[in-house]
């Protein structure tokens, strides 16, 4: 998938899927499927790092998983995340780690929403980088937002996101992360729009659906939201094939002398 795919998938009316990836191993698998494009997501500082939300990724972890996912990924668009306050210092700074994470093998980066970064947006767009917006549940700002809730419940916080969607796609955005927010909130936006959106949380009618490579895979069983759909039991499965290890090691079962071992 390239970039001009994007505005072709919505103007055709296919859906674009979205996963997140952090690592070659799993980037490998990713290019065998029929996924459409990848996240290098700050969601890594939780999945792969344990870290208990977004705010603990930094520049340092995106470069690395950006560059471990490009070494694998040949034929799919690769977004990176722009972590936790690396584009609100300065417009140098911001375009610095900008570099960094294209340098890495991203094809365009993603930020989380709009106030105050719509100039950044701009000339990140105008140096020939593609932007990629995120609205609605913004994780970055989960201490100002109090938890990770459904944004846009009531008529003026809709509106607001409304208005804000229209301002990234008049900035330049290709395409628009829509996090936890209600399903005819995300339909209105994603009917408004000439861009594509990409919904996590936010209902059926979004151009796309974006999850989190651990999450869908089953790979963690703690978090539990109800947009989630398992489509493996991994954790399981994992237990199951290291207990078996475990148990033929301990049981004199293997390595299996015909099979494992050089004569
Ligand atoms: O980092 C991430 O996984 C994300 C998705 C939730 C869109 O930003």
């Amino acid at each position: 998938m390239k970039i001009t795919d994007f505005q072709l998938n919505k103007k055709n009316h296919n859906k674009i899927v979205m996963v997140t990836c952090y690592d070659a191993a799993s980037a490998a698998i990713i290019e065998k499927t029929q996924i459409d494009c990848i996240l290098v997501g700050d969601s890594v500082a939780m999945a792969v790092h344990g870290y208990p939300d977004t705010t603990h990724a930094t520049m340092e972890m995106m470069v690395l998983h950006t560059s471990s996912v490009a070494r694998r990924i040949k034929t799919r668009f690769i977004v990176a995340d722009m972590p936790f306050l690396s584009y609100r210092h300065s417009l140098s700074d911001t375009m610095h780690n900008v570099q960094r994470l294209m340098q890495a093998g991203a094809h365009g980066i993603k930020l989380e929403g709009s106030k105050g970064n719509l100039d950044s947006i701009k000339h990140i767009i105008e140096s020939g980088i593609p932007v990629m917006g995120h609205l609605g549940l913004t994780p970055q700002a989960i201490h100002q937002l109090g938890g990770n809730k459904v944004q846009g419940k009531t008529k003026e916080l809709a509106q607001q996101i409304i208005t804000q969607a229209k301002q990234l796609q008049d900035a330049g955005v290709f395409s628009l992360v829509l996090e936890c927010i209600p399903s005819h909130l995300a339909q209105e936006i994603t009917e408004m729009l000439t861009i594509p959106t990409i919904g996590i949380g936010a209902g059926a009618q979004t151009d796309g659906q974006v999850l989190v490579f651990h999450d869908l895979l089953g790979l963690q069983t703690e978090f539990t939201p109800k947009f989630l759909k398992r489509y493996s039991c991994a954790h399981d499965q994992f237990i199951n094939a290291l207990d078996n290890y475990a148990d033929e090691v301990k049981n004199l079962k293997f390595p299996d002398p015909k099979q494992h071992c050089y004569l």
